[in-house]
């Protein structure tokens, strides 16, 4: 005879299941069962690339960003144009600017191949890639929570609209964070993103040549390379040090070295100021917080359960 308290155990055992299978929240182990060698496998690719040209570390890490900024951590950022695709590749921050499309669709093949079918989505395939790049690049490890799923559209208009502007000020930028679930603190953190990369003179233009915030010296140097017309695609680091992963890029901004206005926006004599000094002088209070934030930005809408689908090819809807 079953017992009301057999009854009960089971009942709950079954709910824990279900929750777990079903479950909207994402999961550090989700491909522990399914597929082991997923994430090493990704490791690999991720650090061959790194190894091959340093700078594509950090195009990785602003891949899932820009994928997470718009409609969520679906990997719509990935998806090609087609009749009924209108590509976030065009959109403004994108065009001529977003890389490493060719080392996704390659970590996407061994995976897939090592896995034996689609399993992995191209979603956690972007956020995986990101930590391993700032592993690569001397950052913090993290564990990086898995089991988005893909999306089935893309959206330019959104992409235009949510990633944020070089141009904007700070209360711009807390605003445009704001509106996706992050605050002042995950802002400022996640700025230091910039202590990895490039950015091309079209997007600093303005200010090397307009702003008076910024160390002369310094922006007298960047003209040279960066003049008023022409020369767009010129790239300069965003820190001093754009292959490791270190305080540069908040120590940068204490000289008013910070290389787009929303960079120098953090210091800038508003609520943010007193962040950006802790950590230009403290990598472990940088690192801590930046994993904290990397995984609250993974999280922003992801698609999950039955949702969307896992891709065969990340550049297109299955
Ligand atoms: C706070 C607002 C942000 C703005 C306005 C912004 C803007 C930009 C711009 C204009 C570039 C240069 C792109 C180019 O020249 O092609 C850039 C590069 C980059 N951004 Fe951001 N970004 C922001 C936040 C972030 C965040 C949150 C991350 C990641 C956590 C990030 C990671 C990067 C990286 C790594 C690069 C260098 C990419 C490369 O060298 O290929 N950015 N960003
Ligand atoms: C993307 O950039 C290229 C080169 O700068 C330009 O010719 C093209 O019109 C841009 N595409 C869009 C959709 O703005
Ligand atoms: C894109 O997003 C905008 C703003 O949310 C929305 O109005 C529009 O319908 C979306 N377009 C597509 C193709 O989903």
């Amino acid at each position: 005879m079953v017992s009301p308290s057999t009854f009960q155990l089971h009942f709950f055992l079954i709910l824990a299941l279900a929750t777990t299978v079903f479950s909207a929240t994402l999961s550090p182990s989700y491909y522990e069962h399914v597929c082991p060698q997923a994430l090493p496998t990704i490791k690999r690719v991720v650090e061959a690339a790194v190894n091959k040209e340093r700078r594509m570390g950090a195009s990785l890490l602003r891949l899932h960003f820009h994928d997470c900024f718009v409609q969520g951590c679906d990997a719509s950022n990935l998806l090609d144009s087609t009749s009924t695709i209108d590509s976030e590749k065009n959109a403004n921050p994108n065009n001529n600017s977003a890389r490493g499309f060719e080392v996704i669709d390659q970590i996407k093949n061994e995976v897939d191949k090592i896995c034996g079918c689609p399993v992995v989505s191209c979603a956690d395939i972007l956020a995986v890639a990101a930590r391993d790049s700032v592993v690569a690049l001397g950052g913090p490890a993290w564990n990086v929570h898995l089991g988005r799923r893909d999306s089935t559209t893309a959206n330019r208009t959104l992409a235009d609209n949510d990633i944020p502007a070089p141009t904007m000020d700070l209360p711009a930028l807390i605003n445009n964070f704001k509106n996706q679930g992050l605050d002042e603190s995950d802002l400022v953190a996640l700025s230091g993103g910039h202590t990895l990369g490039f950015a091309q003179c079209r997007f600093f233009r303005d200010r090397i040549h307009d702003e008076t915030n910024i160390d002369d010296d310094f922006a007298e140097y960047l003209q040279e390379n960066c003049p008023r017309t022409g020369g767009d695609g010129n790239l300069s680091p965003l820190d001093p040090t754009p292959a490791r992963f270190d305080t540069g890029y908040f120590s940068n901004l204490l000289e008013e070295k910070g290389l787009l206005k929303s960079d120098q926006a953090l210091l800038s004599g508003g609520s943010t100021d007193e962040l950006v000094k802790t950590y230009s002088q403290n990598l472990d209070a940088f690192s801590a917080d930046f994993t904290n934030s990397m995984t609250k930005m993974g999280n922003i809408k992801v698609l999950t359960g039955n949702q969307g689908q896992i891709r065969s090819n990340c550049r297109r809807v299955n």
